[in-house]
């Protein structure tokens, strides 16, 4: 797992963006097959989508071969429900951008059979070649998408009852009021977010500063949904130093030194091509 320390949300933010824009560009420039992208919903993406759509408007960054899949969604929510995160992922991204709707996929909050809904989407998952890059954010109790505590590390995608401090942390959305907030949501499971090739997580703030250190420095818990990406052959996180608040000063260090080391064989390489 590398661990990449910014001095802030905004940096840390930008840095993704540009990831995720390098990754789809080399991608698609390399031929043929879509990018199939893995998306979060949130406060922790809202800048790395500001940032794609920018590099977007200014002609560096095209979703034409891109394929999305979204995390999760709230049951009881219709897609065009103004705290739907499907209506959310269309003000924040997809309304800005040149993907083709046919290519993107989110849950149906609404669909009367969810087991089947949960089935079809895997499916829909594994028919489009798999997810190449799943993004992510963290819950403060160390969640990924709606996979609470507690959750199978290998659990595919299904309906899952919400924890009150999720319900809590996510009232901010329904005008503070944790009894707006639906109770359950259909969700991808850890098992569909480890079989991407490559996860990136965005974590921000010193709210997830506990989780953060259980995900890097404890044991694979399931108390800790996001601590399975130890055994993920292809995971980053990215996040700011008020999120290493809780790391043990020589982890974080540990860490940075890493990061100095590749950066500087990216520019013995890129040298190396002049
Ligand atoms: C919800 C979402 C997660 C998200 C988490 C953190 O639980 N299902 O995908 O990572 O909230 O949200 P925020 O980024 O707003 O802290």
């Amino acid at each position: 797992m590398r661990l990449i320390i910014h001095r802030n949300h905004e940096e840390a933010s930008q840095w993704a963006a540009f990831y995720i824009a390098d990754r789809i560009n080399a991608h698609v420039k390399s031929g043929g097959t879509p990018f199939v992208l893995g998306l979060p919903t949130g406060s922790s993406p809202l800048s790395i989508y500001r940032t794609l759509v920018t590099l977007h408007k200014e002609g560096g960054l095209s979703f034409a071969n891109v394929h999305t899949f979204n995390m999760d969604e709230y049951v009881g929510l219709s897609a065009d429900h103004p705290k739907s995160y499907r209506r959310f992922m269309m003000e924040n991204l997809f309304s800005h951008i040149d993907i083709k709707r046919e290519n993107i996929h989110t849950l149906d909050g609404m669909a009367s059979d969810q087991e089947q809904e949960c089935r079809l989407y895997e499916q829909a998952i594994t028919d489009a070649g798999g997810i190449e890059l799943f993004l992510g954010g963290m819950g403060s109790d160390g969640h990924i998408a709606f996979n609470e505590p507690g959750s199978s590390l290998s659990s595919r995608t299904r309906s899952k009852d919400l924890t009150q401090e999720t319900r809590a942390a996510n009232a901010r959305f329904f005008d503070g009021d944790i009894s707006k907030v639906p109770a359950t949501a259909l969700t991808v499971g850890v098992g569909t977010v480890m079989d991407a090739r490559e996860v990136l997580i965005i974590v921000s703030g010193r709210h997830k500063a506990r989780a953060l250190h259980a995900v890097v420095e404890e044991g694979i818990n399931h108390m800790w949904t996001l601590s399975c990406l130890q055994t993920h052959p292809r995971a980053i996180i990215v996040c700011d130093e008020d999120a290493t608040d809780e790391l043990q000063v020589r982890t974080a260090r540990y860490f940075k030194d890493i990061e100095q080391e590749t950066l500087r064989a990216y520019r013995e390489r890129a040298k190396g091509q002049v």
